[in-house]
Order: structure tokens, then sequence, then C-alpha cells
């Protein structure tokens, strides 16, 4: 039997308990939030939606730690979500003292689990949430690298009137302003994307993708994104607890890949059961080198300073 438990049952959190449900991903879906009533009702509902969409998945709301021990993959999304005008990073204070509370607890009823951290800010949040179990790095990892490059492409399907899953492309770095783009490895049908659009018009793709959260966050003003990256953090669930292999951008430990030690960053790494397997190398040229260094130096400031203000 799999059991995948996701931490906070707002707009992420429920879809992306949906998704996994829907999709018969893990046979077991625990949603947990500090909002009684929240996660119950939610199941309740979703459980209700089983005959007509057909899943087999049972889906659980719980404020209760206990229910979701032995889990084997873990989402945490629990945290604010940005608001009109806010940053990612101007989450971090709050969101470190809510993101380290939760990790304690489902590394105490589920040492064994594979963590996927949605939070925000969601490079930082990976960084404490793997201080913070104690895991082994692979089997802490962070979700923004699928929904940044799903938006990508996207954008790019958009622009060339074809339909989004013709498009390859990919998003490393940070998830954030020093979000990377590889417009070299994207391609539409096979065709290396930059053939088919200029280096203005990709330019232009890029920065609407970069402030993907933000142009969202201005039209919902309440709250962010969730379709998309609830999508993205189920199919990494996928992934995981089907053994599948398969190569998403995500926020993985580095230990010398392209150059860079010791700090989390968005990489293409194989997951499967055991976490992240591998981090694949891509080759790059020296401006995408220099922006995926500088996207890796911006994030380790940024752990320094969350260590020091750590919630103890
Ligand atoms: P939301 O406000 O709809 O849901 C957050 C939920 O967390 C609420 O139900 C709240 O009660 C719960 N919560 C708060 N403290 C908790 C605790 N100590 N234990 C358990 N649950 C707790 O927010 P939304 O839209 O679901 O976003 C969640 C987080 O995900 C935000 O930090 C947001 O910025 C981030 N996010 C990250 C993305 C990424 O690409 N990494 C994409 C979209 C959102
Ligand atoms: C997003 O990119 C808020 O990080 C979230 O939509």
């Amino acid at each position: 039997m799999t059991k995948a438990t996701v931490v906070g049952a707002g707009n992420v959190g429920s879809n992306t308990a949906r998704r996994i449900a829907e999709k018969d991903v893990a046979d077991e879906v625990v949603m947990i939030d500090i909002v009684e009533g929240l996660p119950q009702g939610l199941a309740l509902d979703l459980n209700q939606s089983a005959p007509v969409e057909g899943f087999e998945a049972t889906v659980v709301g719980t404020n209760d730690y206990a229910d979701t021990a032995s889990s084997d993959v873990v989402v945490i999304t629990a945290g604010l979500a940005r608001k009109p005008g806010m940053s990612r990073m101007d989450l971090l204070e709050k969101n470190a003292e809510i993101v380290s509370g939760v990790t304690e607890q489902i590394a105490k009823h589920s040492p064994d689990a594979v963590l996927v951290v949605v939070s925000n800010p969601l490079d930082e949040m990976t960084y404490l949430t793997s201080l913070v179990s104690g895991f082994p790095k692979e089997r802490v990892m962070g979700m923004a690298g699928v929904l940044d490059s799903s938006r990508l492409r996207f954008f790019i399907a958009e622009r060339l009137s074809v339909p989004p899953t013709s498009i390859e492309a990919m998003t490393l770095g940070s998830h954030g302003d020093q979000m990377v783009a590889l417009p070299r490895h994207a391609t539409a049908g096979g065709r290396p994307v930059p053939e088919l659009i200029d280096d203005d018009g990709l330019a232009r793709l890029f920065a609407r993708t970069r402030d993907a959260g933000a142009e969202i966050v201005g039209y919902l003003k309440k709250g962010s994104a969730f379709y998309a990256p609830s999508s993205a953090a189920a199919a990494m669930v996928n992934a995981i607890l089907k053994d599948t292999g398969e190569v998403f951008p995500t926020c993985v430990w580095t230990t010398g890949e392209y150059g860079i030690s010791d700090v989390y960053l968005g990489l293409p790494a194989r997951l499967g059961l055991s976490g992240v397997v591998e981090i694949v190398e891509l080759e790059l040229n020296d401006d995408e080198s220099n922006q995926l260094n500088e996207a890796a130096e911006a994030i380790r400031a940024k752990c320094k300073e969350l260590e020091a203000h750590r919630p103890s």
C-alpha cells in the first residue's frame, strides 16, 4: 500500500491531494492542516467524487500527525501565500516557522518518507526542511522547476499556435528572479525553438515565465496560483511512487554537479522511489553556466541568513 501525505489543505495542497487521488498515484492520500474541519471536509468531498471520477484511492483529512504515519511521500504546502505586491522572499520568516514545525512532525512520524517542498520561498524552504528533518539529501527536494518549465512550455506553444504538449523546455536555477531559461534546449515538435522564435521574442516569453506567479497574484488578489503548481507537485509524487525515472527540473542538493556544491538549486534530476536518483548534467554555454552560478550564490546567501535567524 502506498501512502502520500499533503501538509496544508489550502489551494495548492487540496488540489495536489485531488490530483494524486484522481490519478490513483497513491492508495491513501492524507491531507493535514492546522485549521480544524478543513481537511476533513475536503477529504469527504473528494471521496464522494470517487464513483464519478472512477478512482480507488482513499482520502483522509486530519489535524493529527499520527494519521500521516509511515507515509512514503510527503508534500509540504503549509504556509502563507503571496498577496499583490509581495515577493516570495517576503514570506521567508513566517513560512520558516511554519515549515520547521511541520517538518519536525513529519520526520517523527514518517522517518523514511521522501519530502517534496512547495512552500515559498521554495529554495530556502527546501534547505530548511532538509536541515530540520536531518533526512539524507536525496530524500528532500523542492517543486518549482516543473511549474516554471510548464509555464514556459505553455507560453511558447501559445506563441507558435501549437499544442503545449509538443513543446519541451526547461528552466533551472531559483524559483524567483534568478530563474535560468535554457532556450537552446527547447524544442517544438522536435525542432529547436530558437529556429522558430527570435531572441527578443524568446526573451519576452522567458520574462513572462519568470514573472508568471506575480501575474496570477495580480489577478487573484487574495492568493497565488494553484492549478499548475498542484499539477507539478502531483507529477513529481507520481514519478517517486511509481519509480518512473523521469527527469524533472527539481530543487536538489548539489554535490559538484555543474561545478556547484552544498546548496539547493533547480537542476534536472531523475526521480524514483528513493527520491533524487541522479542529477543530470546538460551541456551549458558560459552564459547559462554563469547564470546558474549566480542563482546558486543568491540562494546560498539567503540560506545563510535563514540559518542565522532559524526558529528554535
Ligand atoms: P493557502 O493559503 O491556500 O494554503 C496554505 C494552507 O497552509 C492553509 O490551509 C493553512 O491553514 C495551512 N497551514 C498554515 N500553517 C500550517 C501548519 N503549521 N500546519 C499545517 N497547515 C498549515 O496557500 P496556497 O496557495 O496553498 O500556497 C501554499 C504555499 O505554497 C505558499 O507558501 C505559496 O507561496 C507556495 N507556492 C509555491 C509554489 C512553488 O512553485 N513552489 C507554487 C504555488 C504556491
Ligand atoms: C508561483 O510561482 C506563488 O511561487 C508561486 O505561482
